[in-house]
């Protein structure tokens, strides 16, 4: 298999069974995208204590994206400017066949929106036209992954998927969030 692009994704191997203390909140079943936050009483003990051990905190509580079966989102950044590198702990729940993609922006080209969320997260938007595709993975359980650059997830006909998003920041600096070279440092001993 070929290696791992970490500048966009690391797979973890962690000793974790489950970031939320009860899985059965994944019970969307519509046919549009869902965005949501879930609580801070929804991350499992196990998690946070783990965390906890490392000297990080979750930023804020998990975000939950709700994908349908044969449903894509469009390309876009999770945040407020256009090149930033922010990397967040996904984890992935069903959605076999789903693949997150990342995108370099064409020089000189802005958003068509810059929006929020339907968790009120900001979200910029491109077209596809406007940026060159860079790399795809498949999220897996968990993968840290690049949300400063443009994105999207296209999801296979099979089955809906369901992401928990962990923005995770230093106890000393509990809003920062990570970035990728951080995060490689600090989960050196369980990348997969
Ligand atoms: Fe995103």
């Amino acid at each position: 298999m070929a290696k791992v692009n970490t500048n966009y994704a690391i797979d973890l191997s962690i000793p974790i069974s489950h970031p939320l203390v009860n899985p059965a909140i994944l019970n969307q079943t519509g046919d549009q995208t869902e965005i949501w936050f879930a609580n801070h009483s929804d991350v499992s003990d196990e998690f946070r204590s783990w965390l906890d051990s490392l000297g990080l905190v979750i930023t804020y509580p998990p975000l939950i994206f709700y994908t349908p079966k044969g449903k894509q989102c469009g390309i876009h950044i999770d945040g407020h400017s256009p090149d930033a590198d922010r990397a967040v702990m996904n984890w992935c729940v069903q959605g076999a066949g789903s693949m997150m993609h990342w995108y370099k922006l064409k020089e000189g080209e802005q958003p068509f929106e810059t929006t929020d969320t339907q968790a009120g997260t900001p979200y910029i938007q491109y077209h596809p036209n406007q940026v060159n595709h860079l790399y795809s993975h498949v999220v897996k359980w968990p993968t840290i992954v690049q949300t400063g650059i443009p994105h999207n997830i296209h999801n296979n006909v099979w089955e809906p998927r369901w992401l928990i998003s962990c923005d995770i920041s230093r106890k000393e600096n509990p809003e920062a969030g990570l970035t990728i070279a951080e995060s490689l440092e600090i989960f050196k001993s369980w990348i997969a």
